[in-house]
């Protein structure tokens, strides 16, 4: 365990200042499950807005993907949204969800094949973060077309944004992307949805501490940590922390280390874009920026990148 890429991750962001943890290690099969009630909470407005923009534009989107695709996408978790897409695309010919969490994206495979036995589905148990290759498609090469939903890319920096778009331009040449961007905004909308009267959200940040004592044999006293969330202006971006509530030594992997009282765990950036810096980010990347569908409250943007070829 201690070789895992959690261990290792975890040892080195324990050892740097400010210290930190990938947002990725929230994602193992406890914290899937949260992040899917998460998805249902009434202050976490991104899911609905994004879900009620792919129902109301399907058609449209269907047209930017074209028949016959070959579907990847990056971070499935539950493959809730690419069903919306799928009752628009009866021509596409293969799905292949990319997800951390093995458990997770294998469940929702099974339950998609259930419902769209035409539609070969391939999950791909993967860090998308880091370089992977996509299983072979049989028979004649396909249009390429990435789906990255969930605004999930805001937890890259601007900077990783760049290199990965630039990675994605290069996979889906010839095709496209259709990825889901969240908008900045009054502060106190983004502030509830990152701070849940519930307490799923902490749960959550939590969770990755639960994690490393099951994984890893540490010893963290979970209830030793409080969750804190909040929207920084100049960075445009949600911060994540988990805080000392006192001066604790604890021990992950047989090394030992101590928190003083206040000291931060940074668990997550969740970046937020203007239409306009988005599409720029895009095209910097190589993309076509084409179409963008957005509420009416300007909360949430989908965004249609054409790859030329
Ligand atoms: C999955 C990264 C899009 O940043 O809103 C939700 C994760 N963290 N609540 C987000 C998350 C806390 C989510 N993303």
């Amino acid at each position: 365990m201690v070789d895992s890429d959690f261990a290792r991750e975890l040892l080195a962001g324990l050892a740097r200042r400010p210290r930190a943890i990938a947002p990725k290690f929230f994602y193992d099969a406890a914290g899937s499950s949260l992040f899917d009630r998460i998805c249902e909470l009434p202050e976490y407005y991104p899911t609905r807005t994004e879900l009620a923009l792919l129902s109301l534009h399907a058609q449209e989107m269907a047209e930017c993907i074209g028949a016959d695709a070959d579907l990847v996408e990056f971070g499935a978790g539950s493959s809730h949204k690419i069903r919306v897409l799928l009752d628009a695309l009866p021509g596409a010919r293969r799905f292949v969800p990319i997800d951390i969490s093995a458990e997770h994206l294998h469940d929702a495979a099974a339950l998609l094949r259930v419902d769209f036995p035409w539609l070969e589905v391939r999950p791909l148990a993967a860090d998308f973060t880091r370089p992977f290759e996509l299983p072979p498609l049989a028979g004649a090469p396909a249009r390429r077309v990435g789906f990255f939903p969930g605004s999930s890319i805001g937890n890259f920096t601007p900077d990783e944004a760049l290199g990965f778009l630039r990675q994605a331009r290069a996979l889906l040449r010839g095709g496209g992307l259709l990825v889901g961007v969240d908008l900045v905004k009054d502060p106190a909308v983004l502030h509830a949805a990152y701070n849940d009267a519930a307490g799923v959200t902490a749960a959550f940040n939590l969770n990755v501490l639960v994690r490393a004592n099951r994984e890893l044999g540490a010893n963290f006293d979970v209830s030793a940590f409080a969750h804190y969330a909040f929207y920084e202006p100049l960075r445009q971006r949600i911060e994540m922390h988990l805080l000392s509530r006192c001066t604790q030594q604890l021990r992950v992997c047989g090394h030992d280390f101590e928190f003083a009282e206040g000291e931060s765990l940074h668990t997550e950036n969740s970046y937020k874009y203007s239409v306009d810096g988005f599409r720029a980010l895009a095209e910097q990347a190589g993309f076509e920026a084409r179409a963008c569908w957005i509420d009416d409250r300007r909360w949430f943007s989908i965004h249609w990148l054409a790859a030329p070829t």
